[in-house]
């Protein structure tokens, strides 16, 4: 065999390039290929020519509709692409034999479970659109293709773009006060850590099928997760942070959060020895990342 028919063999390709989980499995592995919109746009284009295009022996898709509040007034296009999309991607993969690695969300919980984490087994009832089109997208990639795997994350962070963690620490590095709500819970995911799980599980031997949780570390609010990192950012703060926790009440908005979603995630760890890391672990690296990149 060459060394571009072992290549060809190995290739991952990734749905999706600019977001934060496409990116975080580009740099962990440069050798992987990624489409973004402009290349294949998954609310439309044909799944079939994609993978016949690229022919690769794993499809992680990290593309989705993720403008929560932005979905109320457009539950075509969330389900669109948090749908029928990744269920075409999944028939497709079903029929080349090629491994299909999904990501769910938390927000199928309705989160009024009283802070018992929630197994897998547990009942979904998503509160929103975006929530409702990826609990659609579970059932029906899994119904397109019973090989499929689903990780479900939560409160996905990294150093990127309008994410929440760069929307607070902006604020602050202006010298600007912060309200935080406190009355919202889940169990961060760290980007890069959701991103090897993925890699790990698309190249292990036998890959798990259904639907896992995966979300590790202690349930933080954002109160919690906002202080947590501005305690790592304060020797960089021009001046002395100052930040209130509210509750949602405070910010009304058009989608509807679940309160308190903490994930159980024994299940992938014990079916594969693959688990999440403690969100604590991450932070301090995005945090780090962000003010070194400024200095440079
Ligand atoms: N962010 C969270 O807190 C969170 C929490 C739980 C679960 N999740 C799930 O985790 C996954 C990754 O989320 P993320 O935070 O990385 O999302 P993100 O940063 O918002 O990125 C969204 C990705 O979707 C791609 N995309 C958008 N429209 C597309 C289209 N029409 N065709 C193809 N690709 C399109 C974008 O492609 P381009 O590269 O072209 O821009 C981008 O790479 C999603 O399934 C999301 O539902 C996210």
């Amino acid at each position: 065999m060459t060394r571009a028919d072992s290549a060809a063999r190995d290739r991952i390709l990734v749905i999706g390039r600019s977001g934060q989980l496409a990116q975080a499995l580009l740099e962990l592995d440069s050798g992987l290929v990624a489409c973004g919109r402009d290349q294949f746009d998954l609310s439309r284009d044909d799944a079939g020519s994609l993978l016949d295009a690229h022919a690769p022996c794993a499809v992680i898709n990290a593309a989705a509709y993720t403008d929560v509040n932005g979905a109320e007034s457009d539950p075509e296009g969330a389900q669109a692409l948090n749908c029928t999309g990744p269920a075409r991607l999944a028939a497709a993969c079903k029929a080349r034999g090629v491994r299909f690695l999904h990501v769910s969300t938390d927000y199928v919980f309705d989160g009024a479970a009283g802070g018992a984490p929630y197994k897998e087994t547990a009942r979904t009832r998503p509160l929103n659109v975006y929530a409702r089109t990826k609990r659609n997208g579970e059932d029906a990639v899994i119904t397109a293709n019973e090989d499929a795997l689903i990780l479900r994350a939560a409160w996905i962070f990294d150093g990127r773009g309008g994410s929440f963690l760069n929307a607070i620490l902006n604020r602050l590095d202006n010298g600007l006060p912060l309200k935080v709500v406190q009355d919202q819970i889940s169990t961060p995911t760290w980007a890069p850590d959701l991103a090897n799980a993925l890699l790990r599980l698309a190249r292990s031997e036998t890959m798990p099928a259904g639907v896992f949780h995966f979300s590790g570390g202690p349930a933080a609010s954002w109160f919690d997760f906002a202080r947590a990192a501005i305690r790592l950012a304060q020797p960089q703060l021009p001046v002395e942070p100052v930040i209130d926790p509210v509750d949602s009440s405070a910010f009304p908005q058009p989608a509807q959060r679940p309160l308190d979603t903490r994930m159980d995630a024994q299940a992938l760890l014990t079916a594969t020895g693959i688990g999440p890391g403690d969100w604590r672990a991450g932070l301090p690296e995005v945090i780090s990342r962000r003010y070194e990149q400024r200095k440079g």
